[in-house]
């Protein structure tokens, strides 16, 4: 088991620049061992709670756990997330009309600046207080991301249906059909699955601005600027291109063997915590095969994985480089039809409902995260004595 040490203890070198180890926060929302490859997420293996919940219900259980009482229930939440996605639908002429040349995840990040931090006090009556802001920011992404999708292939968007279920209505409202129930069980898997994890970068970034009291809205914002990293959330992206670039089998080995010797970073390889397999990547493997069928991309995209940890273990011998989560995560939502420039508005359009629970968890904790550096630069008495 790794060491860890307190934040207000300053922090030793190599590892200094990561905060690799650091314990920053107490919380009761998920729980990662990269030794074991085991992840719990509010109070559940992953692996259980994407056999019993869809992704209302694993907002409702972060909520739960972050200390909201009364807790809310399923029910409330897909009630509630089915209004905020009917609110939502109104943001999305004005952000349409002005969002003509960024990303799908760069416009989230504008409709999400659309909405205001005082939607707790402001907000729709019928949803409880306390989970108005979470839910708004759920429910614009769901819809932005389908809307700046469908603006791309320059199709209008499509209104939500306020009854139907979360994943089932992304669908919809991206593609303008019905889903099959295979696939919004699919997407429900990867929703489900990747709602939270410990205290990675973005949900660090929430953390800290939660702790200034600047608001769940501002909070969410910023946790999805640091989500978009390729060395984060980013990475789905790039790994299609590197499976598109590859090609052919033949090529697999000389590919990898020239980006590694280039010093380029495999995306969907590699993880700060897990030593071991990222057992999300296993949940995803499990769901992309059922859904296609093990079809030949899928084939494809083992073979190059195998490849790749062949290669990575030979060319690093000294890190213990394993399959992330991405890597499968680019598989499952290409074969949705997810297009790959919104892989992580989905992913965000999930990590919401962690980070918001983190947000709640911060809050009551009250207490402004304000670490220390260590001064590197010149002192002026030292300039005047030489
Ligand atoms: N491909 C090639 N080399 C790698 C990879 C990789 N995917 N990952 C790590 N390494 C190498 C580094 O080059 C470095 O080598 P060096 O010591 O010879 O310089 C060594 O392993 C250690 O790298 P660090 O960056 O210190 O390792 P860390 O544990 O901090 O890295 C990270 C984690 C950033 C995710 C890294 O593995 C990476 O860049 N992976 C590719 C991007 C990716 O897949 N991102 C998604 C992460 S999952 C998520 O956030 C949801």
């Amino acid at each position: 088991m790794s060491e860890t040490v307190t934040l207000s203890m300053e922090p030793r070198q190599p590892s200094a620049s990561g905060l690799d180890n650091v314990v920053a926060a107490e919380t009761r929302l998920s729980h990662v061992d990269g030794e074991a490859g085991r992840l719990i997420v509010a109070g559940y293996d992953v692996e259980e709670l994407v056999k019993t919940h869809d992704f209302e219900g694993v907002a409702a259980a972060l909520w739960s756990a972050a200390g909201l009482d009364p807790a809310p229930s399923r029910e409330t939440v897909r009630q509630g997330l089915g209004r905020a996605r009917e609110a939502a639908f109104a943001l999305v002429p004005a952000l349409l009309s002005s969002n003509r040349h960024t990303t799908v995840t760069e416009g989230l990040r504008t409709g999400l600046s659309m909405l205001s931090d005082e939607v707790e006090e402001t907000g729709d009556k019928d949803i409880p207080a306390p989970i108005r802001a979470p839910l708004a920011t759920l429910g614009t992404a769901a819809v932005i991301t389908a809307a700046l999708c469908r603006q791309r292939n320059g199709k209008s968007p499509v209104a939500p249906d306020a009854d139907a279920g979360h994943a089932d209505d992304f669908l919809r409202m991206l593609r303008n059909e019905r889903a099959s129930a295979e696939e919004v069980e699919a997407l429900n898997a990867y929703l489900v699955t990747v709602a939270d994890h410990g205290m990675n970068a973005s949900t660090f970034t929430a953390r800290v601005i939660a702790s200034t009291r600047a608001g769940t809205i501002s909070a969410v914002i910023g946790a999805l600027c640091a989500l978009k990293g390729p060395l984060h959330g980013g990475a789905p992206g790039p790994v299609l291109d590197m499976l598109d670039e590859i090609g052919t089998r033949d090529n697999i080995e000389p590919w990898l063997q020239r980006e590694i010797a280039k010093g380029e970073r495999l995306m969907g390889f590699g993880h700060r915590v897990y030593r071991v397999r990222d057992p999300r990547a296993d949940v995803f493997n499990r769901a992309v095969t059922i859904l296609t069928n093990g079809n030949e991309r899928v084939h494809f995209a083992r073979e190059v994985e195998l490849a790749a940890l062949a290669a990575l273990r030979t060319a690093k011998p000294g890190n213990r480089i394993d399959t992330n989560m991405e890597y499968y995560t680019a598989v499952l939502l290409e074969a949705l039809g997810i297009p790959r420039e919104a892989v992580t508005s989905v992913f965000a359009m999930s990590r919401i409902a962690g980070w918001t629970a983190h947000v709640m968890e911060q809050e009551r904790v009250g207490r402004l995260i304000r670490p220390q550096s260590r001064y590197a630069g010149h002192w002026p008495e030292d300039e005047a004595a030489a």
